[in-house]
């Protein structure tokens, strides 16, 4: 039987969750950090959009707009809140109320074990960088599987592996806030072989789920056609893709990649050959790729290795990035960027999906995240007019298709955000959602935005063309 086109949305657990220490909840690393004083704003997600109350109004406005699949996470801190491998049953009750919502509308779920929330037992020892924490998350990846089994067809190991890497080692932006491309790399490292360890005991149960990991970036582009330029692209594509992307999909690297990252002086001491050997037998069933913007780039010149980002939502900031000895990004007049200082060039996502089936063959690929951040503007009634929004959605899910048309594997799309939630250090004013949030009303009232019924109404068109 043809596998039903996913046309869905997706959330994050210490995004939208809230409820951060009720029900015997752990603390994660977000929690800490944000109640610490390394977070200037001072804003948090104790409360955001509150889904913990609020999940059955939010995924009856899913259902009610023709989504046939929502993507969440769980948060690992509800499930294990302490270092003693005790499980919360209030926990797992709250997920499997999420679950049983879904299943009353026929919405496929698609679960992501850890989206940047680390409990905070597992910061306190390293993070990302403690020498067992791949043991310890494939022991919460299996007991998560265990308890769910086939009732979760979709799970996804991490999200973002490379984008939580930049953020937490190079930007520094999240924490634990380090500028330190020696811990980048080893963390990289961790999560694949998390990636491999998890995967190995999902298919010790035989289930009938997939599983996947999802990936941040997109492909990385030249506006120059010369040998130099080339390079500094393979160069990008590693760093950006390669580094996660070929053990994950290809079950190892590449030697070249390797002996690249030791010339630049990464003291690679820490890997462990029996550990990577694991992710041959080990790689992922499909691609969860997010989508937002593509990576130009140009043959590196100067500096140190600093990679940033515009959290502040004001120009003229752009994102950009120095790998010493590796490439640097390169800009031209003719890109257009939001507020934040990020591109927006649509065609990316196509130029993505063509470059991992020259790379990787016919994985299915399904698009995890793809959203436009934005100052919405409502009037007195809540009701947003996001056509920018609708515009970029639009335009992404075009390409999108194309690609598919042309004989790429995707099977699925979901728009970052279900409704608005906490955007990480962007805080609330960067909103992303097709259900508007009253931050300021007493209950968190949701009120959908233009975009919002342009998704239903474009859903209920596709029905007979995916059919
Ligand atoms: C993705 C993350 O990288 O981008 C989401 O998976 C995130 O968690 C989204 O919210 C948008 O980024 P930001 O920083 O604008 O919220």
């Amino acid at each position: 039987m043809k596998e039903q086109f996913l046309w869905g949305s997706a959330t994050a657990a210490y995004q939208c969750e809230g409820a951060w220490n009720l029900d015997g909840k752990g603390a994660n690393v977000w929690d800490e950090f944000c109640h610490s004083e390394k977070n200037v704003k001072g804003i948090t997600g104790d409360v955001s959009c509150d889904f913990y109350h609020h999940y059955k109004e939010d995924i009856r406005m899913m259902a009610e707009s023709g989504q046939n699949t929502y993507r969440f996470s769980i948060s690992w801190s509800r499930i294990f809140p302490k270092d003693d491998h005790v499980v919360n049953e209030v926990g797992f009750k709250f997920y499997d109320d999420v679950l049983t919502e879904c299943e009353k509308y026929g919405i496929v779920p698609n679960v992501t074990l850890v989206h940047y929330d680390l409990p905070d037992y597992i910061g306190a020892k390293g993070g990302w960088l403690y020498e067992h924490v791949a043991d310890e998350f494939a022991f919460y990846a299996k007991t998560v599987f265990e308890y769910f089994g086939n009732r979760i067809p979709y799970y996804v190991t991490i999200n973002e592996p490379t984008h939580n890497a930049q953020c937490n080692y190079l930007t520094g932006n999240y924490p634990p806030n380090e500028q330190n491309p020696q811990h980048f790399v080893e963390c990289i490292y961790r999560m694949v072989i998390c990636t491999a360890k998890a995967i190995q005991e999902f298919r010790k149960l035989n289930l009938t789920s997939k599983i996947g990991l999802v990936h941040a970036s997109c492909s990385a582009d030249i506006f120059v056609d010369s040998e130099e330029y080339r390079s500094a692209q393979k160069y990008a594509e590693w760093f950006i893709n390669g580094c996660v992307l070929d053990p994950a999909i290809k079950g190892a690297y590449d030697p070249d990649m390797i002996q690249k990252i030791k010339d630049s002086g990464i003291d690679l001491s820490f890997v462990k050959e029996e550990e990577l050997a694991l992710c041959k037998d080990n790689t992922i069933d499909f691609l969860g790729q997010n989508a937002y913007c593509r990576n130009v780039v140009k043959p590196y010149t100067s500096g140190e290795t600093q990679v940033t980002v515009n959290n502040s939502g004001q120009g003229p900031a752009r994102e950009g990035k120095i790998i010493k000895g590796w490439f640097e990004s390169d800009y031209n007049e003719s890109m257009v960027l939001n507020k934040w200082g990020r591109e927006i060039y649509p065609k990316c996502i196509y130029d993505c999906l063509i470059r991992r089936k020259q790379e990787y063959g016919d994985i299915p690929i399904y698009i995890t995240e793809c959203g436009h951040g934005a100052y919405d503007t409502p009037d007195q009634n809540g009701y947003v007019e996001d056509d920018d929004r609708i515009q970029f959605l639009n335009d992404f899910i075009y390409w999108t298709l194309k690609a598919k048309d042309e004989g790429v594997d995707v099977r699925g799309f979901y728009v970052w955000s279900t409704m608005d939630l906490y955007s990480w250090i962007n805080g609330y004013q960067k909103r992303y959602g097709l259900v508007r949030v009253g931050y300021d009303d007493s209950n968190l009232r949701r009120i959908p935005k233009k975009s919002y019924y342009w998704y239903k109404d474009f859903i209920e068109r596709r029905k007979e063309l995916d059919a």
